[in-house]
């Protein structure tokens, strides 16, 4: 049986940079890079990498909220490129948002039943005004809020209960697809572990999938089955979370691993860690970009970007993965 909700393949985006009066293109800033991947129902996939290698944009382009220079979209069989722009909206009940600042996400002079009950109006998903209370009351219970807090503001909530109330709000129009951005930056830790159990008690409940973003490693590996490593646009490598975490092949991979005091404490790999800035994306290192910080790299890097596997969709769930050409 194919579980495959959703599948990237080459998927691509060059912003063009304009300068002067007549705002002619004088470049463009590659923010993703021929990005293949598939998300299985019921399935999280995390994606990593530092700040700008290309992660929102990615989420944005998959879902065009911006559109594709190139690649092919599929979510549930349906070639998302090709949808009329209603199409498209009929579609975004299915794939769902939740952001890092949940605050910013909710207008301050709406109660949060009026929050949670617009995407219900919107859509047309219900028919009376007791109808939308009920479908919300029922909503914030799911998310672990008492009911009565439908008639209170964003700013009666803790930052932990507003991420809350955005998880509900995405998950109300009964999405199979949820993208989390950041979800649990801004928050502190104590109340990143409940909104990340919160976020796989559902996924388990709603038989939901996950395309879930993280700058933070441990996060990464505390919530994914399988990840993507993003670096200037590019997929370094990709595999299972064990195989990430405890085999990882790519050197910026064991780089970001290295950097990350969390997930291995006694690391001796001392000499991985990320050193320099990141190239700019206008005139982004050709072959593998991480080769200008690589101590591994070899003339060879220059000319070829990670390898692109494809295995038999047959032997494993990962039906492709990258890694380094070393
Ligand atoms: N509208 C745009 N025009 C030009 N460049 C853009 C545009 N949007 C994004 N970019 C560029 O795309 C690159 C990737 O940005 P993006 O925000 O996707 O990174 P990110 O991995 O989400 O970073 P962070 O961890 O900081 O959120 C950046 O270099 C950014 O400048
Ligand atoms: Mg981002």
């Amino acid at each position: 049986m194919n579980n495959v909700i959703f599948e990237v393949r080459g998927l691509t985006k060059h912003f063009p940079v304009t300068a002067g009066l007549f705002k002619n293109v004088v470049g463009y800033a590659r923010a993703l890079e021929d990005v293949d991947f598939t998300i299985d129902k019921g399935e999280v996939l995390g994606v990593v990498g530092e700040s700008g290698s290309g992660k929102s944009t990615m989420a944005r382009v998959a879902i065009r909220l911006i559109e594709p220079t190139a690649g092919s979209i599929k979510f549930l069989g349906n070639d998302l490129r090709a949808l009329s722009y209603e199409g498209l909206l009929k579609m975004r009940t299915e794939i769902q948002m939740v952001f890092q600042d949940p605050f910013a996400s909710l207008n301050p002079r709406k109660t949060i039943e009026d929050a949670l009950g617009e995407p219900l109006r919107y859509h047309g998903l219900v028919h009376s005004k007791e109808d939308e209370v009920e479908r919300v009351g029922g909503m914030l219970e799911q998310i672990g809020l008492p009911r009565e807090s439908m008639w209170r503001y964003p700013h009666q909530f803790s930052g932990g209960q507003q991420q809350r109330i955005c998880i509900g709000r995405a998950l109300i129009v009964n999405p199979k697809l949820i993208i989390c951005d950041e979800v649990v930056s801004a928050l502190d830790v104590s109340v990143q572990a409940q909104i990340l159990n919160l976020l796989l008690e559902l996924k388990q409940r709603l038989e939901l999938s996950y395309l879930f973003i993280s700058h933070d490693l441990s996060v990464i590996r505390y919530v994914s089955d399988k990840v993507m490593v993003l670096y200037l646009g590019k997929v370094m490598e990709s595999g299972s979370v064990e195989e990430i975490f405890t085999n990882p092949k790519h050197p910026y991979t064991q780089a970001l691993l290295a950097s990350t005091p969390k997930v291995h404490p006694g690391d001796k790999r001392s000499h991985m860690r990320l050193h320099g800035e990141i190239p700019s994306n206008l005139h982004p290192p050709s072959g593998c970009p991480f080769r200008t910080r690589c101590p591994y790299a070899q003339p060879i890097c220059a000319e070829t970007p990670p390898r692109k596997v494809i295995a038999d969709r047959k032997t494993g769930k990962l039906n492709h993965r990258y890694d380094c050409i070393l």
